[in-house]
């Protein structure tokens, strides 16, 4: 995950605006590498890395005055408020149930107004060869998650009581999904 992640997580920085947000949390963010980033682009922010507790044991190096850790379950435990959640190649791991129970647990930390990233390798709508429709199959077969197109992750999202603004593509293969807390 920290390897492909040095790919992406630049072309996420350089493609999403970070600058507005005064606290971050960074969900399943496994070592803090995007946080990391994010931090590094808006100098005034402050940020929360939560994952499992063996991750973020493994994630103390990073910790800082403007980078706190949450050893946690997204599936048990409380998330803390924040401006923006980031979660980046999570949802993919898990069925359509897990993962509107995972928005929820973002939803009700959330205040209303709060913005959420999924970032994810998007499936196109058309029948042509993709890679992201080639991981779909490996993430069926090795975690029973799935790749998803803009439709269903908008349907995800609506249900857990989010609002699918706009996506951003990035130079990397993974694309910024926006959504508001409604
Ligand atoms: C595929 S990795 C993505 C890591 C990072 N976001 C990235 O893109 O490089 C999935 C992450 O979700 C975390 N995770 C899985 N189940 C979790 C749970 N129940 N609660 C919190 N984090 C969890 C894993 O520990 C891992 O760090």
């Amino acid at each position: 995950m920290v390897g492909k992640a040095q790919v992406q997580v630049p072309a996420v920085v350089a493609a999403y605006d970070f600058s507005r947000f005064g606290t971050i949390a960074d969900i399943g963010g496994g070592r803090g590498h995007l946080l990391q980033a994010a931090l590094e682009a808006n100098r005034s922010a402050h940020g929360v890395l939560f994952d499992l507790p063996n991750v973020i044991q493994d994630a103390g190096a990073v910790a800082s005055d403007r980078l706190n850790l949450q050893a946690g379950d997204f599936f048990k435990d409380a998330l803390l408020a924040a401006d923006v959640y980031t979660i980046m190649e999570v949802i993919h791991d898990w069925p359509d149930e897990e993962s509107v129970a995972i928005f929820k647990a973002i939803r009700k930390a959330a205040k209303p107004g709060a913005t959420l990233l999924v970032i994810e390798q998007l499936i196109p709508e058309d029948k042509a060869p993709h890679w992201a429709k080639m991981l779909d199959i490996h993430m069926l077969t090795l975690l029973g998650g799935k790749q998803r197109t803009e439709e269903e992750y908008g349907e995800l999202l609506r249900r857990s009581g989010f609002a699918l603004e706009r996506v951003h593509p990035t130079r990397s293969d993974v694309s910024i999904i926006e959504a508001k807390a409604a």
